[in-house]
């Protein structure tokens, strides 16, 4: 089963609330929230105000993806925001171990994300911890981006390890994913698929999501 996480980096801002009704009455199972700090990324978004003014608007489980530096200065403030999930970056901070149990602390799942070229081995300790590996299709900071090919094997490596250990983890894969490329990921084990500009930079956002989900499912 795939889940569809469309990323509100895409949406049209001067309407966020409609914007976030619409995916959710098109059958998107999350809603992805991309943080930004100007630092780890080279741009910047959102903060806990703006999770905390979109909960009361959606049953949507909401997916933070921190792209920040010391991801745990922001854990407890985006918790009581109202995430259901928070992801960070591997290559944010040396204490992986310690963010992962001050997310889980909050009654909320973790996950850790990867940028392009990052290995997966900086995993190994941590993997049986984690709810969800990130696993990033462009250089993380901006939407509307190429998808890189060269993460599809990492895709399926990652994949044949979790079925090799019966881990219940899942997979969610971040950018340029679209009708063409999401058949690719899935295929290779992805789960979870975050969509920005393929769902609202598109005419009708409701049918791109279906769309994509059903190129996904085939
Ligand atoms: C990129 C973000 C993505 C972004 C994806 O740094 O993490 O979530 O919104 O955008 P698209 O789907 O347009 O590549
Ligand atoms: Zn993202």
């Amino acid at each position: 089963m795939i889940q569809m996480a469309p990323s509100i980096l895409s949406a049209d801002f001067t309407r966020l609330g409609e914007q976030v009704h619409l995916v959710e009455e098109a059958g998107a199972e999350v809603l992805h929230i991309d943080v930004m700090d100007g630092h780890f990324v080279p741009n910047l978004t959102f903060g806990p105000a703006l999770v905390k003014s979109i909960r009361s608007q959606s049953h949507m489980r909401f997916d933070v993806h921190l792209m920040v530096q010391e991801p745990e200065k922001f854990i407890e403030d985006f918790a009581a925001a109202g995430a259901d999930h928070i992801t960070f970056h591997l290559e944010t901070t040396p204490h992986v171990h310690r963010v992962i149990q001050q997310i889980k602390e909050h009654g909320i799942t973790a996950g850790i994300a990867l940028n392009p070229s990052t290995p997966l081995d900086g995993l190994k300790y941590v993997l049986a911890d984690l709810d969800m590996v990130l696993l990033m299709t462009v250089n993380p900071g901006f939407g509307g981006q190429k998808f890189i090919t060269n993460v599809v094997p990492k895709i399926q490596v990652l994949r044949h390890h979790l079925e090799q250990t019966q881990s219940s983890c899942l997979i969610e894969v971040d950018g340029g994913v679209n009708e063409k490329t999401a058949p690719i990921v899935a295929k290779a084990g992805a789960q979870i698929l975050v969509a920005g500009s393929a769902v609202f930079a598109q005419p009708d956002p409701k049918q791109a999501i279906q769309n994509i989900r059903q190129a996904a499912e085939l």
